[in-house]
């Protein structure tokens, strides 16, 4: 949560700034804030509310003047939104201003300590110690005082500094919160993601932890904790801009839906080989699939739902227990693994403070990592023994779609690179699934096509008080997602059940007109769903059915019907979440809603 921007260079900081917010924005967005170095001191200027209130209140950043400033949008944590709690955080004489992203787990002993030293707070943030704390260790030498103030502080930070006694460079640094630096023609960067600086440059450094970052216009140098230069590798982003820009469309999210096709194109195109799945990224054996135990999932919201679908598909085509749990539960619930236990954990930003610390929790207890993750360089990434990137790009919406559908096509591929090694597929069942894994992108471009269907079932159910979605094993799991997709972004109560189990109390909440929708895509199970769609509209319901084109008789029994193509059971996820995202997109444009940035939400979830 919360994204942090600095800039030094020959032009003005403040609309740079305010522009590389604009792109943080998904990151938190309940305030915002930028501290402008000009002749020798620092003006700060924050805002409650969007970003738009800061461009308004600074004129977009002409009020501001000065060529070096941070920037920062806020998810608040502690303390409410407000101009008070919004950063950067000055210290008392006003000689340092500060940005930061992340928690100080230790910040109320530390308060507590700068409190009875004279240092007086005027937030109810944690950032507002780190500022004090420059102060207090500052004696004349900014590398010294970042050294003592990162050996004081507990807990995760992304921090940009500026000092007045330093007109001509400002210091960052990290742990655990992401951060990045952008290297321009004289003119340097840093921000929590690449999108905020992509306009200006795509040559990147990305930073280990508690390297000390020194930003000057014509250069930048890294340090560790002992003040000695670290060498760093210059990565180049090789995203178009227009990745990160909405490019025509209304919301970032229906872009991100339409891009689904590609961003599966590339996640799977260049992992099959010869009609063989080739993870080169892992360096799990045949040997160590043969041997594990037992896999966990852990991860968080959308991914957990990827993980319940894994759950399903790797049991069923590797025959290894699989458990899945939301990492906010795995790493508090004493898990039962060790060495021969494979942990696989999934995150779009890899910065999720709950998966991360789920990660740790089973390193620690011997168990080996894979991670499937879309930032590259991101924290999860980082600390896993194996990782597989989802080449989704960057998603913006808060809502996720294309990072889903990119972390459901990894599963399928682990879960085909694992029953092959293991033996448990035939040669022609081997190839007619990767057969189909290669056919998902032109399938999902097919039900886009037929969006406004959807679009016109969103515009009758738009003003529903509940809606319930129901479903059975791989069609339960997408109905997890398809409920979260709708009550994220627009506001409507929505549960997802299994179909069986709504018999069992949840049914009591059907009335007359109450909109269910019934995933029946699987051959298996389909007539078991239907009974259960009969169920519910004997109570009154109104049903929606999804299901694919050789079910014909779900119109006999639902109200409305989507059909999506055929696809191989174990696969049909990856097509039945697309009309449920359309869904929940309509639904809430018919509201009215802000759909890329739903209330309370943010992006990425890095406090627990
Ligand atoms: C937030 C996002 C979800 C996402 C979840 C986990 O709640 O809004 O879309 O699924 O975090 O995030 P991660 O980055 O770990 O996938």
């Amino acid at each position: 949560m919360c994204g942090i921007v600095g800039y030094i260079g020959e032009n003005q900081a403040a609309p740079i700034l305010l522009e590389g917010l604009s792109k943080l924005e998904y990151r938190g967005y309940d305030s915002a804030g930028i501290a402008i170095f000009n002749e020798g001191h620092i003006d700060v200027a924050k805002a409650k509310g969007r970003l738009k209130v800061l461009v308004d209140k600074t004129n977009n950043g002409e009020s501001v003047p000065g060529t070096m400033g941070i920037g920062h949008t806020r998810w608040a944590t502690h303390g409410e939104p407000s101009d008070e709690n919004a950063h950067p955080h000055v210290s008392m004489s006003g000689r340092f201003a500060v940005v930061h992203n992340g928690i100080i787990e230790n910040y109320i002993s530390l308060k507590k300590r700068l409190t009875e030293k004279g240092f007086e707070f005027i937030s109810e943030t944690d950032t507002e110690v780190i500022a004090h704390l420059f102060e207090y260790y500052y004696k004349g030498d900014i590398m010294e005082a970042v050294i003592k103030v990162i050996n004081r502080v507990e807990g995760s930070y992304a921090l940009g500094v500026l000092c007045s006694d330093y007109p001509d460079s400002f210091v960052a640094v990290r742990k655990a919160s992401p951060l990045i630096v952008g290297l321009g023609d004289n003119e340097n960067f840093i921000a929590s993601d690449v999108t905020a600086i992509l306009k200006h440059t795509r040559d990147i450094y990305y930073l280990e932890d508690n390297e000390i970052v020194v930003l000057k216009k014509d250069g930048v140098k890294v340090y560790n904790t002992d003040r000695e230069e670290v060498k760093k590798e210059k990565f180049t982003v090789d995203w178009d801009v227009s990745a990160a820009e909405k490019g025509g469309y209304e919301h970032f999210m229906m872009k991100e839906i339409e891009e689904q096709p590609k961003a599966l194109r590339d996640t799977i195109s260049p992992r099959i080989k010869d009609g063989k799945v080739v993870l080169d990224d892992i360096s799990l054996t045949a040997d160590d699939i043969k041997n594990i135990n037992k896999i966990y999932i852990a991860a968080c919201g959308s991914a957990y739902h990827v993980g319940v679908v894994g759950k399903y598909v790797i049991e069923k085509m590797c025959r290894i227990p699989v458990e899945v749990q939301v990492a906010s539960e795995f790493r508090y619930c004493d898990p039962i693994i060790g060495e021969n236990d494979l942990v696989i954990v999934i995150s779009q930003s890899g910065e999720t403070a709950d998966t991360l610390a789920a990660l740790k929790e089973a390193k620690s207890r011997g168990a080996r990592v894979m991670s499937i993750v879309n930032v590259v360089g991101s924290a999860i990434a980082n600390a896993s023994d194996d990782v597989i990137y989802t080449w989704a790009g960057p998603e913006i919406a808060v809502a996720t779609t294309k990072a889903y559908s990119t972390q459901l096509a990894v599963i399928y591929l682990i879960a085909a690179y694992m029953a092959e090694k293991l033996g448990r597929l035939t040669d022609k069942e081997y190839a007619d699934f990767i057969a189909e894994i290669e056919a998902l992108p032109e399938k999902v471009e097919e039900i886009l096509k037929n969006k406004k269907e959807v679009q016109y079932l969103a515009s009758k159910f738009y003003n529903c008080h509940s809606i319930f979605f129901i479903g059975r094993n791989l069609d339960y799991a997408v109905s997890l997602e398809g409920s979260l997709k709708l009550k994220e972004i627009s506001y409507i109560h929505s549960e997802a059940y299994a179909a069986g189990e709504l018999k069992h109390g949840t049914i009591s909440l059907i009335e007359d007109g109450t909109l269910v929708v019934a995933l029946a895509t699987g051959r298996e199970l389909f007539d078991k769903t239907v009974s259960n769609v009969k169920e519910v509209k004997a109570r009154g319901a109104v049903v929606m059915g999804v299901t694919t084109k050789e079910h014909d008789h779900m119109g006999d029994v639902a109200d409305h019907v989507i059909k999506i193509p055929s696809a191989h059971e174990m696969l049909l996820p990856s097509l039945s979440v697309i009309p449920l995202q359309l869904f929940g997109y309509y639904v809430a444009s018919n509201k009215g809603c802000d759909i890329d940035k739903p209330r309370n939400l943010a992006k990425s979830v890095t406090v627990e």
